[in-house]
């Protein structure tokens, strides 16, 4: 056995974490879900007042960038990592429609993306990770030991999102989740700074048709082959 880094990448809400975060449980490897650090720091952008009602002063929040301090902590009750937002749990927040309104936003901004991109090569120095997100096997690690590109029909996705934001209480219609699966995947494809793509070294994987429990098992078997 030897420890690999694993890079998953694709669509919005193709279920990615929920995956990336069983393999890792099952390999013993660290889990890191990128899209938090996005969401986190569109949190921060939000309660400051540098964006609003579609109106972003992205230079002011480039300033305090640096100010930003990020940090998964683990939960031993849940037995997974939260996020930490400047010293605060902000796990349940970031999760929210509004957050999920703004993020693609966020996250086209280059320097939030080197600043993120710095912290998530410094977590899988070690290997023995999977990272989730958007671009880990194209920028984040262009030489992960193994890369999948995680997709699935627009009507599965918006399905599986939607029964989760009711599950957490959250009003919302199944238009409005369609409509922000449509925006960010639209806005995370074309935009300039490492936009989501396939690299060219990854297994695509359509889960439109699969449970989660032959995901994971396909998955891991997958994943085992590598190791
Ligand atoms: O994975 P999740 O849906 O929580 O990610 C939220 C958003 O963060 C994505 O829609 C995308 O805009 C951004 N993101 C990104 N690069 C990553 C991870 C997430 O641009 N590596």
């Amino acid at each position: 056995m030897r420890n690999i880094t694993i890079a998953i990448d694709g669509y919005s809400s193709t279920g990615k974490s929920t995956l990336a975060k069983q393999l890792a449980k099952a390999l013993e490897y660290v889990y890191v879900d990128t899209g938090a650090m996005y969401r986190a720091v569109t949190l921060f952008a939000m309660r400051n007042g540098f964006i609003a009602n579609g109106i972003e002063n992205i230079p002011a929040l480039v300033r305090l960038l640096p100010k930003i301090q990020l940090k998964f902590v683990r939960n031993d009750k849940l037995k997974f990592s939260e996020m930490y937002l400047n010293g605060e749990n902000v796990e349940k927040e970031i999760r929210q429609m509004e957050v999920s309104q703004y993020v693609s936003r966020i996250a086209e901004i280059e320097q939030v993306r080197y600043k993120l991109v710095d912290m998530q090569r410094e977590m899988g120095r070690d290997k023995a990770i999977v990272m989730d997100g958007r671009d880990i096997g194209t920028t984040v690690f262009p030489d992960a030991d193994l890369k999948i590109f995680m997709t699935a029909s627009l009507q599965a996705r918006t399905t599986r999102r939607y029964k989760e934001l009711l599950e957490k209480g959250e009003e919302v219609t199944y238009e409005e989740v369609l409509e922000n699966v449509q925006k960010r995947d639209y806005i995370d494809t074309h935009r300039e700074f490492s936009p989501l793509m396939k690299a060219e070294d990854a297994i695509v994987f359509d889960n439109s048709d699969m449970g989660l429990k032959e995901q994971f098992e396909r998955l891991e078997s997958i994943a085992r082959r590598y190791i």
